[in-house]
């Protein structure tokens, strides 16, 4: 029987040429694989009637897009997951899901190998292979790009010379990745990094110079997860959109930064990701009202690493799991009303409210009648500072100063 691998396949230039050109060199029979992760653009019909027209055997399509909010985009959240303070980890989240449907595909047409349209050079063919290797480890891996010698100028003779139902011409100097979490854009222009990025780049959010009037929003999360914008009830998607919508019309969520990537290489990455840094922002100060000092103390750092190990392709770990469930414990009582103004690029929380809430006006209070009773702290600061100062007399003793 004729070998069958599975595409990670996005209808564009470069993975529609995978199809043939995999084909060519491997002798097997190729099944393109898409999946809509809330990217926009063509609808799922149309990509799929071009992976048949580029030679693929089957096409298996999915609308992943709930299921990404729910299951990648909500822990995201949950995590308030910045990778090096910055990144709401746009790409890294959307591998895991679309290595599930690759493994599902490559099971359901009895496919030996999955194909990725990566290069050697970035983080997710480590997503995309470490994931295979944990939902599939009988499933081998290749990447056209890397493994076959498949370049941008090779994919364009190949296109033309077979006459492949796509558009060859269109230049694109960058390369964009994009889901409804947020989008990415690097390469041409932008690896000068003292260029700034010009205002094509942007397609998420809007240019702030110019700010229409400040849009105030209320989001209710309950545990943790988004269930209301300004009153109406939203599932995670539709929170994610709408906000998407509002806060990248005042131009929220423009991130310009030079990151570590997991290959040991640092590059330049513009991402707009107006909903996601949105609801991040939210979800922290909802969090600073319904979380204990030290829960939130070390959940910080949790997350910190959580985004550290999904950034590395860590998605399917069993750190990650326990990690997963410790961030879950912490968001019980995350439940509640945000306020917050979106305007002139900044999302800026000014009113908070929660029946879980620890916040007692009756202790924080500076007017009279306030139940904190002062006299307590004295002796606590005493004992507080006792173990520097112990320490402190040592020093003095033995350095005799
Ligand atoms: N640097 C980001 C990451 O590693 C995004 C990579 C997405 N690719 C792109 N073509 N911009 O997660």
């Amino acid at each position: 029987m004729t070998e069958r691998i599975v595409l990670a396949y996005s209808g564009g230039l470069d993975t529609s040429v995978a199809i043939g050109w995999i084909g060519e060199a491997t002798g097997a029979e190729v099944i393109a694989v898409a999946v809509d992760v809330g990217q926009g653009g063509e609808s799922l019909e149309t990509i799929r009637q071009r992976a048949l027209g580029c030679g693929a055997v089957e096409a298996y399509v999915a609308d992943a897009s709930d299921e990404f909010a729910n299951e990648y985009a909500m822990p995201t959240l949950k995590a308030n997951a910045l990778y090096q303070g910055h990144y709401p980890l746009v790409s890294a989240i959307s591998r895991p899901v679309i290595v599930k449907h690759l493994v599902k595909a490559a099971r359901e047409f009895g496919a030996t190998t999955v194909a990725h349209g990566c290069t050697g050079k970035g983080n997710d063919q480590v997503r995309f292979e470490v994931g295979i290797q944990t939902l599939g480890p009988d499933l081998k891996c290749i990447a056209p790009v890397r493994d076959l010698a498949l370049t941008r100028d090779k994919a364009i003779a190949f296109a033309e010379e077979k006459g492949l139902p796509i558009e060859t011409t269109k230049k694109n100097p960058y390369s964009i990745d994009q889901n409804v979490w947020g989008r990415a854009v690097e390469t041409g222009y932008l690896e000068d990094i003292w260029n700034a990025p010009t205002k094509d780049i942007y397609d998420y959010t809007a240019t702030p110079e110019f700010p229409p009037a400040p849009d105030e929003v209320t989001i209710s999360f309950e545990a943790g997860v988004p269930v209301a914008i300004d009153g109406v009830r939203v599932t995670p998607l539709q929170a994610i959109k709408e906000l998407n919508r509002r806060a990248g019309a005042q131009g929220v969520g423009r991130i310009d930064v030079v990151e570590d990537r997991l290959v040991g290489i640092k590059s330049r990455e513009i991402y707009e990701a107006p909903g996601a840094m949105a609801l991040i922002t939210a979800h922290k100060h909802l969090e600073d009202i319904t979380i204990e000092r030290e829960q939130a103390r070390f959940k910080a750092t949790v997350g910190q690493r959580w985004a550290e190990l999904v950034y590395d392709g860590q998605w399917f770990s069993p750190l990650k799991r326990s990690l997963d469930a410790f961030i879950e414990d912490t968001q019980k009582y995350v439940s509640g009303d945000i306020r917050m103004v979106l305007h002139g690029g900044q999302a800026i929380v000014n009113g908070r409210r929660s029946e879980t809430s620890l916040y007692d006006f009756d202790l924080a209070t500076y007017d009279t009648g306030d139940t904190f009773d002062q006299s307590m702290a004295k002796g606590f600061i005493e004992l507080w500072g006792m173990s520097a100062k112990v320490a402190s007399g040592r020093d003095i003793r033995v350095q005799g100063q």
